[in-house]
């Protein structure tokens, strides 16, 4: 275990937000969180950094931030049809796809790209291109800080929905995960159902191959979503939102080309990114902080936004686009100071 205190996060988080954390606790072991917990903590409030990928932090956190970094891919079940993998919690999601494109392990191919570590896959269930990662997914590993055990969670027990697992809402601040089991096929054909990606592949007269499909999500995506590395931001900042039938008809009298995406029980996910970017909002800019111009649903640091600059800019979308067709949006990071 690394204890190191009051650490700039700067380069923890992908907004770039240069917050502080009381101490910055790095965990090497399953055996560093047991320590962590009996000799360290004391009851006290704590943060557990994935990749920081899908976070805002408001201002400097007067409580410890902690960060897991065991990496490691172990073979659980090999047969002529699939392979079931268990991932430890610090490997990074990309390098993990790229592991099993190479490898000719499919179902991943479509979430090339999405930022952060394994262990974090799960608490929002990362999804893209018609893929969300509770696919795949078998089981988890984990330390619960009530039972101060290990212990392993089935899909079931998850309870996986868009963005969200018992991670997000019950088990909040109560479950580090320490590794995901995935079971990949080595039979299945690419998933396409995501119109854009489709369509990408026929106008590139590309073959619908996993390989082909990961290079087209990564081309797609990085000429849509800003590159952390380039320019602060956390992806997707706000959900899309899931409206009533009957919201969805008096917005659509008004904007024909309102696109919605039916749910299994009658409501309909509409796209916060066009809400926003009809709120007028694209590009919306105060100092440092801003709605990206390319991409209504990212808000992105140019540099020396502090949290705090980027979540006014986050209320003031919400305001408006409240004020303008009733939808309330929720964000889609975490949020926390
Ligand atoms: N749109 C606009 N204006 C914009 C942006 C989007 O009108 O500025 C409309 C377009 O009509 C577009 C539609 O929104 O066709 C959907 O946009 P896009 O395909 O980019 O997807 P998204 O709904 O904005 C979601 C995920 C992304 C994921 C993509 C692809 C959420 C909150 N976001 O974005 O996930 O990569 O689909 O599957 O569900 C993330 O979670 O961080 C993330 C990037």
């Amino acid at each position: 275990m690394q204890i190191q205190n009051n650490h700039s996060l700067k380069n923890f988080n992908t907004f770039g937000i240069d917050a502080k954390c009381k101490r910055l606790i790095i965990l090497e072991s399953e055996d560093d969180i047991v320590d962590y917990f009996d000799n360290h903590n004391n009851g006290n409030k704590f943060l557990l950094l994935g990749g920081g990928s899908n976070l805002l932090i408001k201002k400097d956190l007067n409580y410890d931030v902690l960060m897991l970094t065991f990496k490691g891919i172990k073979i659980i079940n090999d047969d002529e049809d699939s392979i079931t993998l268990e991932v430890q919690a610090g490997e990074n999601w990309h390098k993990f796809v790229e592991f099993l494109v190479n490898n000719n392990y499919f179902g991943f191919e479509n979430l090339a790209l999405i930022p952060g570590n394994v262990g974090t896959a799960p608490i929002q269930n990362i999804g893209a291109y018609g893929v969300e990662q509770e696919k795949h997914f078998i089981s988890l590993r984990g330390y619960s800080i009530e039972s101060n055990q290990f212990e392993t969670y089935t899909k079931e027990q998850c309870q996986f929905g868009y963005r969200n697992s018992i991670f997000k809402s019950k088990l909040k601040g109560k479950f580090i995960i320490t590794s995901v089991t995935y079971k990949l096929s080595k039979t299945d054909p690419p998933n396409l159902s995501y119109t854009e990606l489709e369509n990408y592949l026929i106008q590139h007269k590309l073959e619908a191959t996993a390989k082909n499909v990961f290079d087209s999500v990564i081309y797609i995506r990085s000429n849509k979503l800003p590159s952390p590395s380039e320019l602060g931001n956390s992806g997707s900042f706000f959900k899309n939102p899931i409206i009533t039938q009957i919201d969805f008809n008096r917005i659509l009298s008004e904007y024909s080309d309102l696109r919605g995406f039916p749910q299994n029980n009658g409501t309909i996910k509409i796209s916060a990114g066009w809400l926003i970017e009809k709120a007028g909002l694209k590009g919306y800019r105060v100092g440092d902080a801003a709605v990206y111009e390319k991409h209504a649903l990212i808000l992105v640091n140019y540099g020396n936004a502090t949290g705090h600059d980027i979540w006014q800019i986050a209320e003031y979308v919400i305001e408006t686009v409240f004020e303008k067709f009733r939808v309330r949006l929720e964000p889609e990071v975490n949020v926390v100071e």
